[in-house]
């Protein structure tokens, strides 16, 4: 697959659940009929009223014939108007190159922060298909392991009871960025100044490799980690400026 829509809907407050049941039902095999590929559904967990999927195409010509047949066919006829009951926008939408596609010299990559799948095995195979990073260097790998154990520790320790995490970790341009964010209470001392070591270890081994981490509560609740590690200067051997 060479072209990658990555939508993001603006709904009415309250509407997204009905939206996800609608789309599940009529929408992802009524695109399939017409030769489109459904790929991850998504919850943001940051704004309940966004619904963020993604479809693809094998190239552009398929993709506008494709969409021609779905938006003048049946089921989006027979459900437009209660899709659009739910939403306020729906024009967010980035093209993504996909693997297979050749780039231009110096297109650089792009990835996207995604959250909670309404389908976690089929988005894990959808992802291993389609959105598979290569494999990163071993100095990276295990840093980008610490940051997640120990964040993971930290919301088992601090984010309080029925707290939930979610890990991305996405390949943006030259840098792999780890995000672990969660709902739990979110009120601990940010960037590891409340005297615990994890936070602190996790940035000097993150800096040890060129990258940055910032670490604190999230607005409206809950906590987030976020690492930058660049993955180029570990292939490279580099750990951090004064390369060639
Ligand atoms: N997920 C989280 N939710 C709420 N507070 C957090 C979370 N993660 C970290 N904190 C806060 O940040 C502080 C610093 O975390 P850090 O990992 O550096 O230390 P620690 O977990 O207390 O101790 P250590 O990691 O050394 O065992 C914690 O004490 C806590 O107050
Ligand atoms: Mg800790």
């Amino acid at each position: 697959m060479s072209i990658v829509e990555l939508r993001q809907y603006t709904l009415r407050p309250g509407a997204r659940d009905t939206l996800i049941e609608l789309f599940e039902r009529e929408f992802v095999t009524g695109q399939q009929a017409v030769g489109i590929h459904v790929g991850g559904r998504f919850r943001d967990l940051d704004d309940p009223d966004r619904f963020v999927w993604l479809r693809s195409f094998p190239d552009m010509r398929r993709r506008r014939r494709s969409l021609e047949a779905f938006y003048t066919g049946p089921v989006w006829r027979a459900h437009r108007d209660a899709a659009n009951a739910t939403m306020v926008d729906s024009d967010d939408v980035l093209l993504l190159r996909g693997p297979g596609f050749t780039p231009s010299p110096g297109t650089r990559e792009v990835g996207a922060t995604i959250c909670q799948p309404p389908d976690a095995a089929a988005f894990a195979a959808y992802a291993a298909r389609h959105l598979g990073p290569d494999p990163l260097p071993a100095s990276v790998d295990l840093a980008a392991y610490r940051v997640i154990q120990e964040a993971l520790t930290n919301v088992r320790k601090h984010a309080g009871p029925g707290a939930r995490a979610e890990v991305s970790v996405v390949r943006v341009g030259p840098n792999t960025e780890i995000t672990v964010i969660d709902n739990g209470t979110g009120t601990g001392a940010a960037d590891g100044d409340g005297g615990g070591h994890g936070l602190l270890g996790m940035r000097e081994r993150v800096t040890a490799l060129g990258g940055s981490c910032t670490a604190g509560p999230r607005y409206g609740g809950g906590f987030r980690v976020q690492a930058i590690l660049p993955v180029k200067a570990a292939e490279t051997g580099a750990t951090g400026e004064g390369t060639s």
